[in-house]
């Protein structure tokens, strides 16, 4: 295969160059909007894709247009041998752009590596900065080994964002202190819409609030300038640099503003299923595909490229007063 391979576009003409590759539906915290404590219904190891098949997914996905690969979980660090995966990943496809998204509690002792492998970037999920606030939404007492993973990811020059989810009545009035790490660091702390994503119950209208409304009182402790940068490269991020600052500071409006009109992604779950939207529960069951001797990637391609020509348009099915969908937002990866 040879990675160089024609644009891939689905059957809206859109660009599809940018693959979500959860390695993992398991997470060491239980995050208040994804996975609370007490849902425990893992998926059993035998469902979950061992990492030979990933690496053939990753080499198709390469060979069909796909230029970018972001390792999600759940939290990919709790899966065993995680970093050897991502040499083995690096080693293999060399010109991949490689991130990870991770919550981070796991991540110390390994930035330093990341930077050599030339990992692009690290999304570390980090809702406060507040320990007691952490465990309150986490369920979990961890910000200490996130705080420390972070130093090591600047200390190592590694690319840093941060995500918090937007949540009304929780960090909110941490708005300031995040404008301040982004002042004072090169990170770039995006605030993203909560988002009606997982069994639907999860979601709460009283702690939704808007990109905008994070944007203004952002911009009430910092002076902000709009750097659309992001966005042309298709990023779904509105960034602002800092005045005076090293670090930006920015909004993900998947609700208000959805940008599915550039919407370039194709996820995969950790059980091996295919979704190429995020708020469309239609999946297409790759794993036993790939495991059957007569089929094996041939037709998986065939899939792939079948189910790219109906990706919907993600504002044609969300419908915000009404959450929807039968799976975590831990079991898809973000
Ligand atoms: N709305 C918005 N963002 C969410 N994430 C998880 N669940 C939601 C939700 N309902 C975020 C995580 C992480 C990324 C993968 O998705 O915090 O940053």
């Amino acid at each position: 295969m040879t990675g160089n391979a024609a644009k891939l576009r689905d059957g809206r003409g859109r660009e599809v160059s940018y693959l979500r590759l959860s390695v993992t539906d398991r997470c060491n915290l239980a995050c208040m909007y994804c996975r609370p404590k007490g849902s425990i219904n893992f998926i059993s190891h035998d469902k979950i894709l061992r990492y030979e098949e990933l690496l053939d997914l990753v080499a198709l996905a390469r060979d069909m247009g796909i230029s970018k690969v972001r390792l999600t979980g759940g939290e990919p660090f709790a899966r065993r041998d995680f970093m050897t995966f991502v040499e083995s990943i690096r080693r293999r496809f060399p010109d991949v752009d490689l991130r990870i998204t991770t919550n981070a509690t796991l991540l110390a002792g390994h930035p330093h590596t990341l930077a050599e492998l030339g990992v692009s970037a690290v999304n570390i999920s980090l809702d406060t900065l507040d320990r007691e606030k952490f465990e309150r939404i986490t369920g979990h007492d961890r910000l200490d080994a996130v705080r420390r993973a972070l130093d090591e990811c600047l200390a190592a020059g590694l690319r840093v964002k941060l995500n918090a989810v937007a949540l009304r009545g929780i960090n909110i009035p941490e708005i300031p202190d995040f404008v301040a790490m982004a002042k004072a660091n090169p990170i770039d702390v995006r605030f993203i819409e909560f988002m009606p994503v997982g069994d639907g119950n999860l979601w709460r209208p009283e702690n939704y609030i808007s990109a905008r409304d994070v944007l203004s009182a952002a911009a009430r402790s910092a002076e902000l300038v709009p750097d659309d940068h992001d966005r042309a490269a298709g990023g779904p991020a509105r960034m602002h640099r800092i005045e005076g600052g090293v670090g930006r500071f920015g909004v993900i409006s998947p609700l208000s503003e959805h940008f599915c009109d550039s919407c370039n992604r194709l996820r995969i779950t950790a059980d091996g299923k295919l979704r190429t939207c995020l708020f469309s529960d239609r999946e297409y069951r790759l794993r036993p595909i790939l495991r059957n001797p007569v089929l094996g990637l041939p037709k998986v391609r065939q899939i792939i490229a079948m189910a790219l020509r109906t990706k919907p348009l993600g504002y044609e099915v969300l419908n915000p007063q009404a959450a929807s969908g039968s799976r975590d937002m831990s079991a898809i990866g973000g």
